[in-house]
């Protein structure tokens, strides 16, 4: 099986990748006090030496008191957290890759295992991180107002760095994704309503904000997500008319890629089509969209996080469905974690020297 038409280059804005290869953004937890190792630079320049076409890095959090849940997420704010961002860049270009830091805000929050707890109680749209669940305060407009200006100069701060794009993290149940929800939206303000299309409004605030900060030329990526992490087969667009309601707004607000996430990027949106949530989102707005979801994997990301181990598996319906036109971009998540090199392996066909996924992976940052 040719994997050739994934090898061809894809130009967009400050965009132009030599493949359609993308790193899923990974948190790894492995920046102390929020500051990006020499070994986590090391860790992406290797990616970038394997081939990967963009890289999208671990969430990493807005200046905001209360945006993160564990002490060792890098931050996107401050002299030395930038610092470090610098050479984690510097490191890609020069092993030819290009970059985008994947910009995040947690919201609410359970606590983390660690016992680390951020200065300031969690923050979100209504101090719900599910339905019934409080553990945070309610945003007042004054903290949605200025959470969206950390999001506009993390941006900024990414495009100064010499980043070659940014990705919005609105998806997987955080602060932008509990703005769609309406489990965790219980607003009366004009960020809260009884339609998506109306809780869609601070993530369009939030992209408005970063294309003012970083200008018409550079690209935005914005991930999201039917699913929830405490509701896995949730579906906040039920049909396409409601992704309708909910992507265009995005796209009009100045989004130019979509990240579509999903467990596995063969499984239907809607009944009736075949086409996988990236198909129906570029179908519906025109934007360019990234799959991701069990590429190249048996198993999915919920079970790695149970612990258990994935085997490599064929790219054929993969190619099938990018063929087709249904989607620009494909994520790999877990098979980059493994192993660096697992593009330049698909490139030459060794796929007898693939190396899956197991746990122990996820301990360490895997350097060769
Ligand atoms: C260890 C780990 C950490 C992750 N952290 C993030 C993250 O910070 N941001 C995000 O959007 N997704 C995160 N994800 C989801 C991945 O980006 C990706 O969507 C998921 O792993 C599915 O891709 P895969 O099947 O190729 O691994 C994480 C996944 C894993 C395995």
């Amino acid at each position: 099986m040719s994997t050739d038409s994934l090898f061809q280059p894809f130009k967009l804005k400050s965009l132009d990748i030599k493949n359609r290869i993308v790193m899923a953004p990974m948190t790894r937890s492995f920046s102390p006090n929020g500051i990006p190792t020499d070994e986590v630079a090391a860790y992406y320049e290797k990616r970038a030496e394997g081939e990967v076409g963009l890289i999208l890095s671990e969430g990493t959090v807005i200046d905001r008191p209360s945006s993160s849940n564990d002490g060792n997420v890098p931050h996107f704010y401050g002299e030395k957290a930038l610092a470090g961002w610098k050479k984690v860049i510097d490191g890609v270009h020069a092993a030819g890759g290009q970059m985008g830091p994947q910009i995040w805000h947690m919201g609410i929050m359970d606590n983390h295992h660690s016992g680390w707890v951020p200065p300031v109680p969690f923050e979100g749209p209504s101090g719900l991180n599910r339905p019934g669940n409080t553990n945070g305060s309610t945003m007042t407009t004054k903290d949605i107002e200025d959470a969206i200006l950390a999001y506009g100069k993390a941006a900024a701060d990414a495009k100064k760095a010499g980043f070659d794009t940014v990705e919005i993290h609105g998806a997987h149940g955080y602060l932008i994704d509990q703005f769609f929800w309406e489990g965790t939206n219980e607003r009366t303000d004009v960020y809260g309503g009884k339609t998506l299309a109306e809780r869609t409004r601070f993530g369009t605030d939030v992209i408005k904000e970063v294309r003012r900060q970083v200008g018409e030329d550079f690209a935005i990526i914005i991930r999201l997500s039917q699913f929830k992490p405490s509701a896995y087969d949730y579906k906040l667009a039920v049909n396409p008319q409601e992704m309708e309601a909910w992507l265009n707004p995005l796209v009009d607000a100045g989004a130019d890629i979509l990240h579509c996430s999903q467990r596995r990027f063969w499984e239907p949106e809607f009944e009736g089509s075949d086409l996988n949530f990236a198909g129906w989102a570029k179908k519906i707005t025109g934007a360019a969209t990234i799959t991701v979801g069990s590429v190249g994997l048996s198993g999915d990301f919920f079970g790695a996080f149970a612990g258990e181990t994935s085997q490599p598996t064929s790219l054929e319906e993969l190619n099938r469905r990018f063929d087709r036109g249904d989607f620009d971009l494909v994520g790999v998540g877990r098979p980059l974690l493994s192993d660096p090199n697992w593009v330049s392996k698909i490139r030459k066909g060794e796929t007898d020297k693939l190396k899956g996924f197991s746990k122990e992976a996820l301990a360490e940052l895997v350097l060769e």
